[in-house]
């Protein structure tokens, strides 16, 4: 059983007529953020939304492989050098009439340092997509390509193994994120811009006052701007999806996250699901097959379905207590398939 399910959607949540945007990124590499794209996008399709997959990972783009699609058509990057006019020219079909491509750097690779125009000009047209969910595909780290297309929406989703070093990778993304989110907010104020640099470069033990007290001081140099820079902190709230879980107890990394996350850096989360290891992956990827259409039946397809499930019930909503809600989830299931093994 699901306890998310006792949550009640919020009313009308999809009938305004823009898409939800969906950046998908994480603080380490390799922790699934293209597997989940690409099979999130899937399921979502395969619930009867209209969904654009978008590859935004500039320099390892591989989205396309996890949709069994090929990666010869332009893309984002033509779109950018001018030579396509407008971004739905470039959307790709799939076997999911519902689920659309569009390709990342395609015929214009090397695109690490877009003007802050570009993304712009970029991020004003992803928003415009005709779609009613579009997941974009972050490449790892904090670069500020990334951070700001993560910026698209208040609630991005992030990936993260159980992993320490992954987990940490998260933590200081997120800080980057907000700090990135106050220097946009502040370009004219030299001081403030001068202080975030140096924060950037700081380790994230060190974080916890620095942030605070960056609040505090733009406050007193600027009481309306302090205000705009508190509602950045109200305002973000990212997903998370835990990847790669190994046993059950891996998705109790969702409270300590949740800890560290208000403590640092003053702000919340809502802990979306959790996804086993599963070998089905792996054989997927080397049959170049998409994941979910094809193995149905395994353990990860099941997580990342009801991933889609809670998506398009809960995204424009906070959930209360989610973390907790997802171990007992996790571990309710768990028992459960213990329980039939047994009996079989
Ligand atoms: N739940 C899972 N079980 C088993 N293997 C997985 C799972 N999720 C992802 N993988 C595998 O882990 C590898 C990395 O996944 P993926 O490419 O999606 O990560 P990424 O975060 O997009 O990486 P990058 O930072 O390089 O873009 C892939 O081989 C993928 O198939
Ligand atoms: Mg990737």
């Amino acid at each position: 059983m699901d306890p998310f399910k006792y949550l009640k959607p919020k009313k009308n949540q999809n009938n305004n007529s823009q898409g939800i945007v969906i950046p998908i990124a994480s603080g380490k590499g390799g922790v699934g953020k293209s597997f989940m794209s690409a099979n999130l996008a899937i399921a979502l399709a395969e619930m009867g939304h209209r969904v654009i997959a978008v590859d935004l990972d500039f320099g390892g783009a591989n989205l396309h492989s996890f949709l069994g699609l090929s990666n010869r058509h332009p893309g984002v990057g033509d779109f950018l050098k001018a030579r396509s006019a407008e971004l739905d020219e470039l959307l790709v079909s799939s076997d999911n009439p519902n689920l659309f491509f569009l390709p990342g750097e395609g015929k214009t690779p090397f695109m690490a340092n877009l003007a802050y125009a570009q993304k712009i000009k970029l991020i004003s047209r992803i928003h415009r997509l005709p779609a009613e969910y579009i997941l974009l595909d972050l490449g790892a780290g904090a670069s500020f390509n990334t951070l700001d297309f993560f910026r698209l929406s208040s609630n991005g989703l992030l990936v993260t193994t159980p992993e320490p070093t992954a987990v940490m990778g998260m933590l200081v993304f997120m800080k980057n994120f907000l700090l990135r989110a106050i220097e946009r907010q502040m370009v004219r104020n030299y001081a403030v811009r001068e202080m975030l640099h140096e924060l950037y470069k700081r380790p994230m033990d060190e974080q916890a006052l620095s942030i605070k007290d960056v609040h505090q001081q733009i406050i007193d140099e600027d009481p309306q701007a302090g205000e705009e820079v508190g509602r950045i902190f109200q305002q973000c709230r990212p997903r998370i999806v835990i990847n790669m879980g190994e046993n059950p107890d891996d998705s109790k990394m969702a409270s300590k996250i949740s800890q560290i996350l208000g403590e640092i850096l003053a702000i919340e989360a809502d802990y979306f699901g959790f996804v086993y290891k599963d070998r089905s992956v792996l054989s997927s990827i080397r049959k170049r097959h998409p994941f979910l259409p094809n193995y149905r039946n395994s353990l990860a397809a099941d997580n990342i379905v009801r991933i889609a499930q809670r998506v398009e019930k809960f995204w424009n909503q906070p959930v209360k207590d989610s973390a907790a809600l997802l171990f007992n989830h996790v571990k309710k299931d768990f028992e459960n398939r213990q329980r039939a093994t047994d009996a079989a």
